[in-house]
């Protein structure tokens, strides 16, 4: 199978350029760029390596780079925004502050005859985001494009294969973004389009059946997407030697548990354990106000819940875990920020002692793990789920959590929810919930004051969470739900809208 090294210089944008990648059938991984040498690069067998770009300025003191040896093993490079500054810098060329100034948003581009911009119009449009630019070519390149303020977007060495572009092909403002691509990758790379779904789900299937033959496998099923496609994947491979788990901690949205149990238990037929583990999680929580501390405190029940049942099972050898390939990245790149810790079952195998762990979906996209759960005949409910956190309603409730808030959150998210997708269609907000304040209001219910809690709502727009706008919801939608949350609800007396985007506010409340 031929596949593409992405090189990631810390650019936004790096899990979308592999994802386009792929798009066209062709697999792609992301590799950071300190974590590779050209020679593995050699030796790895990529067929073609594409420098991602990146907030830096190649000439800033850590500035992130590669040997310039890598221009000359013979692989070709296309290198995007501030991966084409640091390929014409190898290889020799100059690079300064843009004499425009910063350029950003959509341009007009002219293109010239080469192998990346075939099939491609001499006019069309790009989108730009730098401040540093190519200002002279290094020695083997032409300049193959240009746009109003940008004399250098594209040089090309197409003896060496050297391609780099000033614009960002990898985003669907540029009109021509994906014949690019392609053009990089059949053309110029000279890949064969032989990543598909079909063989992806067969050939992991095959391997399973084959690697766990005779092993018994436990998975921590949470009702999230990823854990659900690799309980059925892996019930697949191995049927009835998979045992999934599923602790009910008593913080998932209205009808959310029942549904697991009745996909995975009933439907599915797969060995199921539900464990009742409200209680306990309650109790843990209780009088315990700061969200970290909240976030902390679910983890270490889940942990303890999952370790006792898999116990009582006689320790089976494999733990398989729903772990998918942004997750890998992610922690592979280990210096980003910690704003919240997110909660996941890491700490899990030493604790318990499994021989092997299995990742069945740890090389997938999303949108990569969603086909297959649909191929696996899992129900849209599940696979189209909106992202939820791991702690669940723990993180909005906001302050202690007791019983009480938590079944009138749930209720409030369950009408808020009802009426978003009543009045969106297909068109859908990215993330829409409520959130149970702990601050209380007076109010007026049947003649009589009442000081009741507040519920927020919450309705984003976003293209990958970290940064995200607020949905302008009709009036209509919000009038319908905060009269129905206040009728319904016992003990809500007032409902808010929360119109603040992503930065400086985060999607959740805690
Ligand atoms: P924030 O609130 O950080 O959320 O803007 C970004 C996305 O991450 C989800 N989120 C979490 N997911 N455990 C998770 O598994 C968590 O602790 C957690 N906190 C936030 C959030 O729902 C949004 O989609």
């Amino acid at each position: 199978m031929d596949k593409i090294l992405v090189l990631d210089f810390g650019g936004q944008y790096d899990q979308l350029i592999a994802r386009r990648v792929r798009a066209a059938h062709v697999y792609a991984e992301i590799h950071g760029y300190d974590r590779i040498t050209p020679e593995e690069i050699r030796k790895n067998g990529y067929r073609g390596v594409i420098f991602t770009g990146g907030p830096n300025s190649v000439y800033a003191k850590d500035a992130p780079k590669i040997d310039a040896s890598v221009l000359s093993i013979g692989v070709p490079i296309l290198g995007i925004c501030y991966g084409h500054q640091l390929l014409t810098y190898l290889a020799g060329g100059q690079i300064a502050p843009a004499r425009a100034g910063s350029e950003y948003g959509k341009t007009p581009l002219y293109t010239e005859s080469c192998p990346l911009f075939e099939g491609v119009p001499p006019e069309s449009v790009c989108w730009m985001s730098h401040t540093d630019e190519l200002t002279a070519p290094p020695p083997g390149f032409r300049v193959v494009a240009l746009t109003p303020h940008c004399a250098a977007a594209a040089v090309a060495d197409e003896n060496r294969r050297l391609y780099g572009v000033q614009f960002h092909p990898e985003v669907t403002h540029t009109e021509y973004g994906d014949a690019i691509i392609r053009n990089f990758l059949f053309r110029i790379c000279g890949c064969g389009a032989d990543w598909q779904m079909e063989d992806v789900l067969e050939r992991t299937v095959n391997e399973y059946r084959w690697s766990l033959d005779g092993k018994r496998v436990l998975l921590a099923l949470s009702g999230g997407v990823d854990s659900s496609v690799a309980a059925a994947l892996l019930h697949r491979a191995v049927g009835d030697n998979l045992t999934c788990v599923f602790v009910d901690h008593g913080l998932m949205r209205k009808g959310e548990a029942d549904l697991v149990e009745r996909t995975f238990g009933k439907e599915l037929g797969v060995k199921f354990i539900r464990v009742n583990a409200e209680e306990r999680f309650l109790s843990a929580l209780a009088g315990v106000t700061d969200p970290e501390a909240k976030r902390k405190i679910i983890g270490e029940q889940f942990i303890r819940a999952f370790e006792q049942t898999a116990k009582s099972l006689g320790k089976p050898e494999v733990l398989a875990q729903g772990t998918i390939y942004p997750d890998v990245i992610e922690s592979g790149k280990g210096d980003s920020a910690v704003i919240k810790s997110h909660h996941n079952v890491g700490g899990l195998p030493k604790r318990i002692g499994f021989e092997t762990i299995a990742e069945p979906l740890k090389d997938l996209f999303k949108d990569e793990v969603r086909a297959i759960g649909e191929r696996l005949g899992l129900p849209k409910a599940l696979i189209w789920r909106q992202p939820f956190p791991g702690p669940g309603l723990g993180v909005r409730v906001m302050g202690e959590i007791t019983g009480e808030k938590l079944a009138a959150l749930r209720e409030a998210d369950a009408v808020f929810r009802e009426m978003v997708e009543r009045a969106g269609g297909a068109n859908l907000p990215d993330q829409y919930f409520a959130v149970l304040l702990d601050t209380r209001s007076v109010g007026v219910k049947g003649d009589r004051r009442a000081y009741g809690y507040t519920v927020a709502l919450r309705a984003v727009t976003t293209d990958d969470f970290m940064t995200a706008s607020f949905t302008r919801l009709s009036w209509d939608t919000l009038e319908t739900a905060a009269g129905r949350i206040v009728n319904e609800v016992p003990g809500v007396t007032r409902v808010v809208y929360d119109v603040t985007s992503k930065p400086p506010a985060t999607v959740e409340w805690e």
